[in-house]
């Protein structure tokens, strides 16, 4: 457990949510703060990742991506139901190549088990501020795996939240997108206050006060975020809307409170 375990951390609180077990008694206790204001933050979490796994399994099987940088990848999850990104992506081309990036000693105490590439891929974990900005794709970490040349699909699930200020997150978007191959693409999920507003307002009060700044956004303002970008169908949408598959029950937008897209570079 890494010395600062004493602290909750969004990425631990995220693995309670998931019913994971890299989770520490501070992580439990604020997580179960956030469930009094919204009951429905465990659904939330796991339609989060539900959208991941399909994302990337059509990024691979129906664009042909199979270079993947994952920024904001949080702790690994141990559960089959919720698979890492390079498992999802792997399962579809084992040859699939996946950098994750995260800033949080935390999770690095556990990227060992980001690692369990397929022979024929590549999983490799790097510690990096995504402030810093397109300056990470000269690290060789990241050019000796991703071909810069070729289409690369972007994780920025659940981390643009984090970025209360919208030309910083814009910012964001635009210092990592704008480098990469004609043909890339982006994914996104983002905490919305479109559907249950005063829930949400209180669950990000109580976040900035216990655990960590950030704010929610409205679909106008992430359809902003990805301004430059070509949106694929079915849009900027309830992530268990996006392309469900048939063991994708429906689930109310309320509860949810996430807006999901995929993007293209063009
Ligand atoms: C809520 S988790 C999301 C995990 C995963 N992407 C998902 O959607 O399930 C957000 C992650 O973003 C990371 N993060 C926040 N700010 C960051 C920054 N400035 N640089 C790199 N990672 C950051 C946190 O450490 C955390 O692990």
């Amino acid at each position: 457990m890494d010395a600062d375990s004493a602290r909750p951390h969004a990425g631990r609180m995220l693995d309670f949510y998931l019913g994971g077990t890299l989770h520490t008694a501070a992580d439990r206790a604020a997580a179960r703060r956030m469930l009094e204001v919204n009951p429905h933050l465990i659904t939330s979490a796991r339609v989060n990742r539900r959208f991941i796994d399909r994302s990337v399994r059509y990024l691979v099987g129906s664009r042909g991506i199979t270079q993947f940088l994952d920024l904001g990848s949080g702790i690994p999850t141990r559960t089959p139901e919720y698979p890492n990104l390079h498992e999802s992506a792997q399962a579809v081309d084992p040859a699939c190549r996946v950098v994750y990036v995260d800033n949080d000693p935390a999770v690095r105490a556990y990227a060992a088990e980001l690692l369990t590439s397929t022979p024929r891929g590549r999983a490799v974990y790097v510690e990096a501020d995504v402030t810093d900005g397109a300056a990470l794709y000269e690290r060789p970490e990241i050019t000796g795996v991703l071909d810069l040349t070729r289409p690369v699909a972007l994780g920025m699930n659940a981390l643009l939240h984090f970025f209360a200020d919208d030309a910083q997150a814009h910012g964001l978007v635009e210092a990592f997108t704008g480098p990469l191959a004609a043909g890339s693409h982006l994914t996104l999920t983002h905490i919305t206050r479109d559907w249950a507003p005063e829930v949400m307002d209180a669950l990000v009060r109580l976040y900035r006060e216990d655990v960590t700044d950030g704010g929610a956004r409205s679909r106008a303002e992430i359809e902003a975020l990805v301004g430059g970008l070509d949106v694929v169908s079915p849009g900027v949408v309830n992530p268990a809307d996006w392309r469900p598959g048939p063991g994708d029950a429906p689930v109310p937008a309320e509860q949810v409170n996430l807006y999901a897209l995929l993007a293209r570079v063009t």
